[in-house]
């Protein structure tokens, strides 16, 4: 399999070293705009081939796209990260062009590639490389719900006092941080409802604390997390190579699941060769569906903005 990480900043660079280490790929291309750090990141990368025990083959290319060609999965992460104190929805004017034309790009070399979107806003990114791009819904998909998932079981795992690994849990919704949905009701401590061990208001502080998990980061580091985001990036590529029919959260194209029509946002999805290949009924109840229903909305919304752009 050969698969391009689009963007070799922080996230970008990190997805790559965990695909990498992984052995997910036998090719890996890593591509960035500016002159050498695709290349630079790539040979350090290899450098640790004999540290670490892999044998994947990682080259970097410098806004060259030919050698990208015959890509199985790209994921693209190119584009400007959040400063503290901003939304990710703020990135929308620089990240819009970039995201249609590295789309573009990885398609002319690569028709069949299934694509993963990282760079934010993230749910109107993937709504614009699915509109952009025009190939089948099943092979664009949206991280953030991987992402926000795994803070969700952080945050819980810190105020049970559990491993993390012992926890099941799903955010929905959009990838923002008023628009994500922590599913409290339905997350699990080794199959049992975590609201055995947290009362209400603790539940609702997790959820909280999730919502922003990102935000929270940017303010202690100046900008984006990226350990998180890399690791869920290359989770998502592993489920697809391997084929492993795994369920996370994506952001995918619904049409009319979970109410919802022309819109990209975060369900739970079946995850294999194909790409996404299932949407799964969570069978939400009306107050997750009235919080769903406004995501949607203010998701939508960004789409609006998106479609005044000349990108
Ligand atoms: C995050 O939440 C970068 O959107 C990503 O950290």
């Amino acid at each position: 399999m050969k698969v391009t990480v689009v963007g070799a900043g922080a996230v970008g660079a990190t997805c790559a070293d965990n695909i990498a280490r992984k052995e997910l790929c036998s090719e890996l291309v890593l591509v960035d705009i500016k002159e050498g750090v695709a290349e630079g990141k790539a040979i350090d990368i290899m450098q640790t081939t004999t540290l670490l025990g892999f044998d994947t083959k990682v080259v970097g290319s410098t806004n060259d796209y030919t050698k990208t060609a015959g890509t199985d999965v790209a994921v693209i992460t190119s584009g400007i990260p959040r400063k503290p104190g901003m939304t990710r929805e703020e990135l929308i004017g620089i990240n819009a062009g970039i995201v249609k034309t590295v789309t573009k790009s990885i398609l002319k070399h690569s028709p069949n590639a299934i694509i993963i979107v990282i760079s934010n806003p993230m749910d109107t990114m993937t709504y614009l490389a699915l509109k952009e791009s025009g190939v089948p819904k099943n092979r664009i998909i949206g991280m953030g719900g991987i992402l926000d998932s795994s803070r969700f079981k952080y945050y819980l795992s810190t105020a049970i006092g559990c491993s993390a690994n012992d926890l099941q849990g799903f955010v929905i919704g959009g990838h923002g941080d008023t628009t994500m949905i922590p599913l409290t009701r339905l997350a699990t401590y080794q199959g049992a409802p975590v609201s055995n061990h947290l009362d209400v208001d603790a539940l609702k502080k997790v959820a909280a604390d999730t919502m922003v998990g990102g935000a929270t980061l940017t303010g202690l580091l100046g900008t984006s997390a990226w350990y998180a985001p890399g690791a869920a990036g290359a989770a998502l590529v592993e489920a697809i190579v391997r084929d492993e029919k795994k369920l996370f959260t994506c952001c995918v194209s619904l049409e009319g699941e979970y109410g919802q029509n022309d819109i990209c946002l975060g369900v739970p999805v079946v995850i294999g060769k194909n790409g996404w290949e299932k949407i799964v009924d969570y069978k939400l109840n009306e107050e997750e569906q009235t919080a769903f229903n406004k995501s949607a909305e203010a998701v939508r919304s960004m789409n609006i903005v998106l479609s005044t752009l000349s990108i």
